[in-house]
């Protein structure tokens, strides 16, 4: 596989664009309104991605619905993460074939991870005929052309070579709210982790250029968003494909140095290329949230190394204490995944004094999946589904403990919190995040307060999240 990234032309978009415009044109001519479901699964990347989908949706014309029964167009972006994600999808895939019997006309089309997959659009093609169009993440600058070929001639259509990938400024983008926006500043992963699809379907790193991530997040505050969320499957490697002078330590001090008051957050890290300029550089800027997603996955250093991690627990514990020093009330998150092949029970308790050591304020917990295709699948794996699934259990119980530790520290504290939305729960009228991104419920609250940052006294808390009510100048 040629391993060069490709810039995608304007001229390409332009053209792409021109798809949407024919499009556009065939819509007017019908009496009807035009309507796309567009369904997300999967991580940040592809809700970014589907925000570009629906931009080229809207660009063609096509209103947004969240019934499968009301949509002319179907887009399913979809994750390789696990297997339970993708017989997820599969799933619902094979019942859509109801809604299309019910409307003819319908266009489905599956894209993200898992139609990057040979193996999967195999199936798809033998045995899912109602989808009309499988595109992989390498082809989505390019779903306009495809979307028209099946309009206008019909057949099905299969966009899915396996490249290293590219990179395609320009695209429109339909963002889902109005005070949080994600920022993709680069895509694809090298890290090649053992148990772990991202690089085989993503492709190669490759950074966007810093002045097109600048001038995103320029236009994003000017909008006024509060809260960007930079993205990459390994931020902390930013920039080392183009070979400029500029690391992600420096591109988060540019984007610091924007005017306006809002945040910025990234993920994710990887533990191996989080650098002490990195720790001093979140020390310093003011606008970068207190809070760093660090994955660890597993704490015993024969499974780091099975699982081709670059660190070993000591070398991850030494940054989670030199980052602390630098941010002493940074939030600590992590991913773990329990049961990889091989590791023993005696090892996985390594993981469980880890998380006990470092005392994370939350986890995302993983019971390994083998995935076709990486080298984790072809390992050993002897240890029984039932002793893994009680070692899950045991993480899950310790980390709730931590969890619900750390919150109770929060009550009587008074925190600038961002207020994020409408809580759908009894009792309550607003969600806030803390400068962590901890969730917090606020009893009483208008609406116009979305969108604010707002000076909260925290009153109560659990495992999962926290209360609290305005503190108003007068209040
Ligand atoms: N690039 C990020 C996250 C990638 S996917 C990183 O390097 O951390 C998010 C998480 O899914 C991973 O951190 C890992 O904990 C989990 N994961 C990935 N592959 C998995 C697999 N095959 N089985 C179980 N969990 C997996
Ligand atoms: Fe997967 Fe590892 Fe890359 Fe993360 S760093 S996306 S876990 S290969
Ligand atoms: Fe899933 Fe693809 Fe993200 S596999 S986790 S949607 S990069």
């Amino acid at each position: 596989m040629d391993t060069k990234t490709t810039r995608v032309s304007p001229a390409d978009i332009e053209r792409q664009l021109g798809f949407c415009e024919k499009i556009a044109e065939r819509l007017a001519a019908q009496p009807k309104e035009y309507m796309a479901f567009v369904d997300t699964y999967g991580c940040q990347q592809n809700e970014a991605d589907s925000e570009r989908i629906r931009g080229y949706l809207r660009a063609m014309g096509y209103g947004f619905t969240n019934d499968e029964n009301a949509a002319d167009v179907i887009v399913i972006n979809t994750c390789a993460i696990r297997e339970h994600a993708e017989d997820r999808v599969l799933g619902n895939v094979g019942a859509l074939v109801h809604a299309k019997r019910r409307h003819p006309g319908q266009i489905i089309c599956l894209c993200g991870c898992m139609a990057q997959e040979e193996h999967v659009a195999e199936k798809l093609r033998q045995s899912y005929r109602h989808v009309d169009i499988v595109f992989g993440p390498h082809a989505l600058w390019k779903f306009p052309e495809l979307l028209y070929r099946v309009l206008t001639r019909r057949g099905r259509v299969f966009e899915n070579t396996d490249e290293p990938g590219s990179i395609a400024e320009g695209i429109p983008v339909v963002r889902q709210g109005k005070v949080k926006a994600w920022v993709s500043i680069m895509y694809g992963c090298n890290n090649f982790c053992t148990y772990c699809i991202v690089p085989y379907v993503r492709g190669r790193e490759r950074s966007r250029l810093p002045q097109d991530v600048l001038s995103e997040v320029e236009a994003l505050v000017a909008e006024g968003y509060k809260d960007i969320t930079l993205l990459g499957q390994n931020v902390n490697s930013y920039g080392k494909d183009l070979g400029l002078e500029t690391d992600f330590a420096d591109l988060l001090e540019a984007i610091n140095a924007i005017p306006g008051d809002f945040l910025i957050r990234f993920m994710t890290s990887h533990p191996r290329d989080a650098s002490q300029k990195l720790f001093e550089v979140m020390g310093w800027c003011e606008k970068i949230a207190p809070v760093f997603h660090l994955p660890v996955q597993a704490g015993n250093d024969r499974v780091l190394k099975a699982m081709n991690r670059h660190y070993d627990r000591a070398t991850y514990l030494d940054k989670v204490r030199r980052l602390r020093q630098q941010v002493p009330d940074v939030v600590l998150t992590s991913d773990i995944i329990v049961g990889f092949p091989g590791e023993t029970t005696a090892e996985f308790e390594e993981t469980l004094s880890l998380i006990e050591e470092v005392g994370y304020d939350a986890l995302f917990t993983f019971i390994y999946s083998p995935r076709e295709g990486t080298p984790g699948a072809k390992m050993p794996d002897p240890l029984p589904m039932s002793e893994k699934k009680a070692n899950f259990q045991r993480l899950v119980d310790a980390q709730n403990a931590i969890s619900a530790r750390k919150h109770a520290a929060y009550v009587g504290k008074i925190l600038r919190c961002l207020v994020d939305g409408l809580c759908d729960e009894e009792g309550f009228a607003l969600t806030a995040r803390t400068p962590g991104n901890r969730l917090v419920r606020i009893a009483q609250g208008e609406e116009d307060l979305i969108g604010t940052f707002q000076e909260i006294e925290i009153t109560g808390a659990n495992t999962w999240s926290l209360w609290g009510r305005l503190k108003r100048e007068n209040g």
